[in-house]
């Protein structure tokens, strides 16, 4: 199967926990930490970790995931890329008698008896706080460009609600252009250009992107349009990574939501505590706050240090 690999097969003991990973991707700086916390979290509690990127294909996880079955797994986590379509391979899991995690992303089921839990952040209360940043920022006037992200899927259809509830308290805020960038650095300076072409650049006051990787693309066309991003346009995003933090810091975007990369240990325990014999509750939350250009230049130092 396409990116499928180990992630500590070696030393193998006989009651050795094995977790098969299907993970949506490498599209963000954030997917690719969330990729290294599992991994290293799996490698300090010794659990054998098969690994598979789907290149943000569904049908590569779904792949993954039969194949992750046919080797009988003790447990599978999945980082959907997309919400729907998931309810047959899961019913395979159960026959087989293997609990499935779902990370980060949602999915869309009716019968929550197909997974053990799900692992997430409140993607429409981070919509919620970047909208909240923005109203008070700009009185509550402003014309936004949004960057959507992969269509179909939960981080981008919850952080548009959780966002537009906000604004729609204000009459003089508007979504006046919207598209997907697909999560990626380098759709979001296509999709950016293409909004700059398509009206006065002077006319936009705020770019609303849903991840940090989307927003420096577009910091990249504004700058190459002679604009001064997080000033004469602001930019409000998701993730806190490291680079967000930098052009915080150098006053090219204003304001982050952190979404956690640390979902691994939740899961794991998860999957441990059932196969104990103890119950597990349906949902496990890991929520981040909202940073701005104020404690930027620490947050990265903080956070790239060693
Ligand atoms: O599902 C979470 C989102 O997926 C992150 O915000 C984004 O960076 C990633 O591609």
């Amino acid at each position: 199967i396409a990116g499928c690999g180990s992630g500590s097969s070696e030393g193998a003991a006989n009651d050795q926990l094995t977790v098969g990973f299907s993970q949506v991707g490498s599209e963000s700086g954030w997917r690719t930490s969330f990729t290294q916390a599992v991994q290293a979290e799996a490698r300090d509690r010794g659990i054998d970790l098969k690994f598979s990127d789907a290149q943000q294909k569904q049908e590569n996880q779904i792949r993954a995931v039969r194949s992750f079955i046919a080797q009988g797994v003790d447990a599978i986590v999945i980082a959907p890329v997309v919400e729907t379509g998931w309810k047959p391979v899961l019913t395979e899991a159960k026959r087989a008698g293997i609990p499935v995690v779902i990370v980060d992303r949602n999915m869309a089921l009716k019968d929550d008896s197909l997974y053990l839990t799900r692992v997430a952040s409140d993607f429409v209360e981070e919509g919620r706080k970047a909208g909240r940043w923005l109203m008070e920022e700009t009185g509550g006037d402003c014309d936004i460009v949004e960057l959507q992200g992969t269509v179909g899927a939960t981080a981008a259809i919850d952080r548009m609600t959780g966002f537009n509830e906000v604004i729609a308290n204000y009459p003089d805020a508007e979504i006046v252009m919207t598209q997907t960038a697909d999560f990626t650095r380098a759709r979001g300076k296509e999709i950016m250009e293409t909004f700059l072409r398509a009206m006065d650049p002077a006319d936009i006051c705020a770019v609303w992107a849903h991840n940090d990787e989307m927003a420096l693309g577009a910091v990249i066309a504004m700058k190459e349009a002679g604009i001064d991003p997080g000033d004469d346009i602001l930019v409000v995003s998701v993730d806190a990574v490291p680079d967000i933090f930098k052009a915080m810091a150098d006053g090219d975007t204003n304001a982050t939501v952190e979404l956690s990369p640390h979902m691994g240990g939740p899961a794991f325990d998860a999957i441990e505590a059932h196969l104990r014999g103890e119950s597990v509750d349906k949902l496990i939350s890991v929520n981040g706050d909202l940073f701005t250009q104020e404690t930027a230049a620490e947050e990265y130092q903080k956070r790239t240090a060693g």
